[in-house]
């Protein structure tokens, strides 16, 4: 058991290995205290804080932070055998938890130890090992986070800074961690045991209040402070300031304030309710403010009153209650009488001093109550409840005080009671063992503590049983009536572990008023006074009342007794009964459970690192009585190991089982062992390992071992060392091997690669020779070939021409060029017959030919055109014909000249734009004057010749004349014949001005010459030059300019062109006439 690795993992590693000290108390030789706390020392000066015996961990506080904890080392931890590495609570850890998860058996971690030595922690290290090991995932983690979060909750209203711990857990935890079939946790439940309430109302110089106390002092909000009506400052409340201590160096406050406070958030307390939790607290601080003080009443009673009762106010505006009610429960209580009445009476100062601490004791210790009922709540497993367990107990250690009172009485009596679990299940394990390998068993001599925990707890004689006896008991009961029954009782008085100064009379060490026990850690000597008081726990009926009466959140919970609808005349049971009861069902709890302990001890009192006080730890060695544990755990034999392991351990001891040993283990054991004349006393064979009774024979084997592998070290060195030189030869070897190769292969190469290159050169010399020679044969081939073929034609011709002369005459030459000349000029014209272009006009195209007819080929091309011009004339009527002369005329006047002109050609001139031939009345007229052949009318505007503006006139040109009339009326206001018009001006610009100027020398024209604006000016100027010339015979000059000489009545005018916009289109210019210049802006 003490040095053993699972069959399943071959490491041989052990704890053997590397170890300072022993590792294992149980190979303790000899097993002494002395030599058991010098182990502890040594092993605590090499950091080594861990120590086994068997599967319990003993753990030395370090009060310092050690490098053997956190996630590397966890993983180091995590899978492996109990004895594969050095001790650590993370190897206990892992050791429960795998076999909860693989064997499904539920575990417990026990915990124990004096205050300070470092419960709390290594309860922590265990959760934190636990939480990392298992599975992950969004749930695992929540319920993880809400396990681990418990902590500081649990920490700030249960702990308490104490001169031997600032962080003193103030009561017991057990907590149960559940998981699932996969191992990951799903909840759990906390149980809490036996808050040291006192605490609140009294402590000790240099110690504090719960922890809870300072937080919501230094860490609450302004704001929460002034609802709760507190002061930051501790020393302004009684219940703070009395030990003279409310700072203390290694705590922050306020930091943790804010720890708890989101810690409870995450266990799911609502803010009413953390607001309902801060406002008890408030109300218990100034609670311990109140002072009494006596006064007399008006039937001349002494009676008691608050000296400062406006205090009172603030307290019952937090509790929401009425004054007078409050004030009475404080200061009066209420009985009922012999005949079933209600007497009232007042109290003294001592008394409601006594009454107000109660109250305050009972307040808080229920809230404790209440905040672990609300963590359950939180923590309970929601979905199918599991069956895997692992529970981990952080409970007080057994205490041994100066003066021991009934604290103590109840924490040593757990203590008795883990004691005798550790027996039972230890002994029950080891004679399983004992009867699973076939060894007989052996008596163990060991102290069982059975018959302590009778001398406690045995209902009707125990001492418990006595202490309620005594406080139901009618009459007047006090302490000293208490010890008086107990030194009588028949059972306790003559129990061997009971003395008291009545029964050992002249022993002076048992004071009158005490009694001790016999524990199986020690003798503790208890003083009875304030056993009665604590153990009735008893709070005045009126002041729970008066507390249930509050309209506060959580006072009715906390106090359901108070509820006057209750009738319950019933006691409720005394604090040792309830003590007892819980520790009765904790240890069916544990029974059921397979057991881990880790045992704390702590090597100063003072808190400091690397200081080990042999004496403390010697007091705590014994009564943690962990020399029992060695005894227990060794009972009969201290090492057992597998036949394999044990083996492979030692097989270098004996030259039959060296090197190797093919036969069954057992007789490879056997021989190992009796060649090294083992006496067979020392050892047993069980079925599967060999069991050695004294640990002295396995430090010889150790010690034979370590010098044979001093030996074997020399061997492996020397083998290792021929190795390493054979090694190194051979690597030379085929190094040069390889070298070798290489320069032979590369050589080889090179001589291929010269050898391949001559043969190509001197291959393609040859080939080179070859090819000429066959070349040159070829071309004197072809030659030969070329000369036959040049001689054949010369022969041939020769003949030919001999054998014809004579038939040819000699003007046959001319003839046969002048039929060639004839053929070339009849391919001509079939060439220009084929691609003769079309019959439009438009077409230009014509076949092309060579230079030779250049010439000849452009005189036809014309006598084309002009004949497919004739053919198209020829199909015109007259109408079109006289039309086509008209825009033939405009072409040759304006083509080039005016830009009015190209938009003009592709609108046909109609000439008489306002159908003046229809009307009849000029018809009439024009008789007269012959002017009834009209060829062009519209209305179009006449410049006026002294300011150049214009004047809407009808326009008629006739064959004969020019004649100007009222558009309207047709009233005629000149006309012109057309033998007086001379000649025309217009401008080569877009606008449609046209001068006409008269002849100067007819009288009849002295107004001189007219300037008229049309848009038709193309048509109009077209058709006056036609009409003239066909009227006169002989054409006039049209000027085209941009200034002409006008004569207005005789004078000289010059009409100038402005261009401003060259791109109008606006046929109408603007004029002005200044003086003798007339400018038309265009
Ligand atoms: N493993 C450890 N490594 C470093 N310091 C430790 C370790 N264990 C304990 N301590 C230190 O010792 C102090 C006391 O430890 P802890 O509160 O666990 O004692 P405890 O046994 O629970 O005491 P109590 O019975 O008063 O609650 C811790 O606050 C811490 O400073
Ligand atoms: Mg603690």
């Amino acid at each position: 058991m003490a040095v053993q690795n699972g069959p399943t993992h071959g490491a041989t590693r052990t704890i053997l290995d590397d170890m300072v000290g022993v590792g294992d108390c149980v190979l303790l030789d000899p097993l002494t205290e002395d030599a058991f706390v010098e182990n502890l020392e040594k092993r605590f000066r090499a950091k080594d804080v861990y120590t086994y015996i068997g599967n319990v961990v003993v753990s030395v506080n370090p009060y310092k932070e050690l490098p053997i904890y956190g996630k590397d080392k966890i993983e180091e931890y995590k899978g492996k055998n109990l004895y594969e590495l050095p001790p650590h609570i993370y190897a206990i850890a892992d050791d429960a938890y795998r076999s909860m998860r693989d064997k499904s058996r539920d575990q417990c971690i026990i915990i124990s130890g004096e205050s300070g030595a470092g419960k709390t922690e290594a309860s922590k290290i265990v959760m934190q090992y636990v939480a990392a090991v298992s599975g992950k995932g969004k749930d695992i983690d929540r319920v993880k986070e809400q396990l681990l979060q418990s902590n500081p909750v649990l920490e700030a209203f249960g702990n308490a800074k104490t001169l031997r711990n600032d962080n003193s857990s103030r009561f017991g935890k057990y907590m149960d961690i559940e998981f699932d079939f996969k191992g990951d946790p799903v909840g759990g439940v906390v149980t809490n045991y036996l808050l040291e309430k006192s605490r609140v109302i009294f402590q000790s110089k240099g110690e504090r209040n719960f922890h809870m106390f300072y937080q919501l002092l230094s860490g609450g909000p302004d704001l929460l402070l002034e609802e709760l009506q507190l002061t930051r400052n501790a020393n302004d409340y009684t219940y703070l300031k009395q030990s003279g201590c409310t700072n203390v160096d290694t705590i922050d406050d306020k930091e943790n304030f804010a720890k708890t406070q989101k810690a409870m958030q995450v266990l799911g307390f609502s803010d009413e309710e953390i607001l309902g939790v801060y406002k008890l607290l408030a109300i218990i601080l100034k609670f311990g403010n109140i002072q009494f003080s006596t006064f007399t009443s008006k039937n001349g009673m002494e009676a008691v009153k608050i000296t400062q009762e406006e205090a009172m106010n603030d307290i019952c505006e937090v509790l929401e209650t009425k004054k007078n009610e409050l004030l009475e429960s404080l200061t009066k209580r209420s009985m009922v009488g012999g005949r079933g009445d209600q007497v009232v009476t007042t109290l003294d100062p001592s008394t409601a001093v006594y009454a107000r601490d109660a109250l305050c004791k009972a307040i808080y210790s229920r809230l404790f109550n209440w905040v672990v009922r609300v963590i359950n709540e939180s923590i309970k497993v929601k979905l199918n409840p599991s069956n895997k367990v692992m529970g981990v107990l952080d409970i007080y250690g057994f205490e041994i005080f100066q003066k021991n009172s009934f604290e103590q009485f109840i924490i040593n009596y757990c203590n008795e009671k883990l004691q005798q679990i550790f027996i039972e299940l230890t002994l029950k394990e080891e004679q399983e063992e004992y009867v699973q390998e076939g060894i007989e068993w052996t008596h163990i001599d060991y102290f069982n503590n059975a018959i302590i925990c009778d001398l406690i707890e045995k209902s009707n004689t125990g001492v418990l049983a006595m202490l309620d006896e005594e406080c139901l008991r009618p009459g007047k009961v006090t302490d000293l009536t208490f010890l008086q029954k107990i030194n009588s009782h028949y059972f306790i008085s003559r129990h061997p572990h009971y003395d008291s100064r009545t029964k050992l009379k002249s022993d002076k060490t048992i004071p009158h008023d005490c009694f001790r026990l016999k524990h199986y850690a020690g003798d503790v000597t208890y003083n009875v006074n304030g056993f009665i008081d604590k153990n009735n726990d008893l709070l005045f009926r009126d002041l729970s009342q008066a507390m249930y009466k509050c309209d506060h959140l959580l006072l009715k919970k906390l106090f359901p007794e108070g509820d006057p609808k209750l009738h319950n005349k019933k006691r409720p049971p005394t604090a040792g009964s309830q003590f007892k009861n819980s520790i009765a069902a904790l240890m069916t709890n544990l029974l059921a459970k397979n057991p881990n302990y880790i045992r704390t001890i702590k090597p100063n009192d003072f808190k400091k690192p690397d200081e080990f006080e042999e004496d403390i730890v010697r007091h705590q060695v014994r009564y943690l009585g962990l020399l029992e544990n060695v005894r227990v755990r060794r009972a009969g034999y201290a090492f057992r190991q597998l036949y394999e392991l044990c083996l492979q351990r030692y097989k270098m001891l004996c030259p039959q089982t060296w090197p190797n040993w093919h036969g069954p283990a057992k007789t490879g054991v056997t021989q190992l062992l009796s060649y090294k004349a083992i006496p067979a006393k020392e050892y047993a064979f069980g079925r599967t390992k060999i069991f050695i009774r004294n640990p002295r024979t396995l430090f010889d084997l150790e010690e034979w071992r370590r010098q044979k592998m001093e030996d074997i070290a020399t061997i492996i060195q020397k083998m290792f060392r021929g190795w390493k030189q054979w090694r190194w030869y051979q690597e030379q070897r085929n190094a040069a091997i390889v070298v070798q190769k290489r320069t032979r292969g590369y050589q080889a190469r090179q001589n291929y690669l010269k050898q391949k290159a001559a043969a190509i050169m001197i291959a393609s010399y040859w080939r080179g020779t070859v090819a000429r020679k066959e070349y040159k044969r070829l071309q004197y081939e072809k030659k030969l070939l070329w000369a036959v073929v040049v001689i054949k034609k010369f022969f041939i011709g020769w003949r030919v021409r001999k054998e014809y002369r004579k038939k040819f005459r000699s003007n046959a030459g001319p003839k046969v060029l002048a039929f060639l000349i004839r053929r070339l000029q009849v391919k001509y014209l079939m060439n220009v017959r084929a691609n003769l272009p079309s019959m439009s006009p438009l077409d230009k195209s014509w076949p092309e030919c060579t230079p030779l007819r250049k010439e000849a080929n452009e005189e036809l091309r014309q006598i084309f055109v002009k004949w497919r011009a004739m053919k198209y004339r020829g199909k015109f009527d007259e109408n079109t014909r006289h039309r086509i002369g008209e825009k033939v005329s405009a072409s040759n006047l304006f083509k080039d000249k005016k830009e009015l002109y190209p938009p003009s050609v592709a609108v046909p001139f109609e000439g008489d734009y306002v159908r003046i031939k229809n009307n009849i009345k000029y018809k009439r007229a024009a008789q007269e004057t012959n002017d009834q052949h009209v060829q062009f009318c519209d209305v179009l505007a006449k410049l006026n010749r002294s300011n150049g503006k214009a004047v809407n006139q009808l326009f008629v040109l006739s064959t004969s004349s020019i004649q100007l009339m009222d558009s309207k009326t047709l009233e005629r206001k000149y006309r012109i014949p057309l033998s007086e018009i001379t000649s025309l001006s217009v401008s080569p610009y877009n606008d449609g001005l046209f001068a006409l100027h008269l002849n100067k020398t007819n009288p009849n024209n002295k107004k001189g010459d007219f300037l008229f604006v049309s848009a038709k000016v193309v048509e109009a100027v077209t058709k006056l030059h036609r009409c003239i010339q066909q009227a006169t015979n002989k054409a006039i000059t049209v000027e085209i300019n941009s200034k002409f000489p006008l004569h207005f009545n005789g004078s000289q005018i010059q009409l100038n062109y402005q261009i401003i916009d060259k791109n109008s289109t606006r046929p109408e210019p603007v004029c002005k006439r200044k003086g003798s210049r007339f400018d038309v802006v265009v």
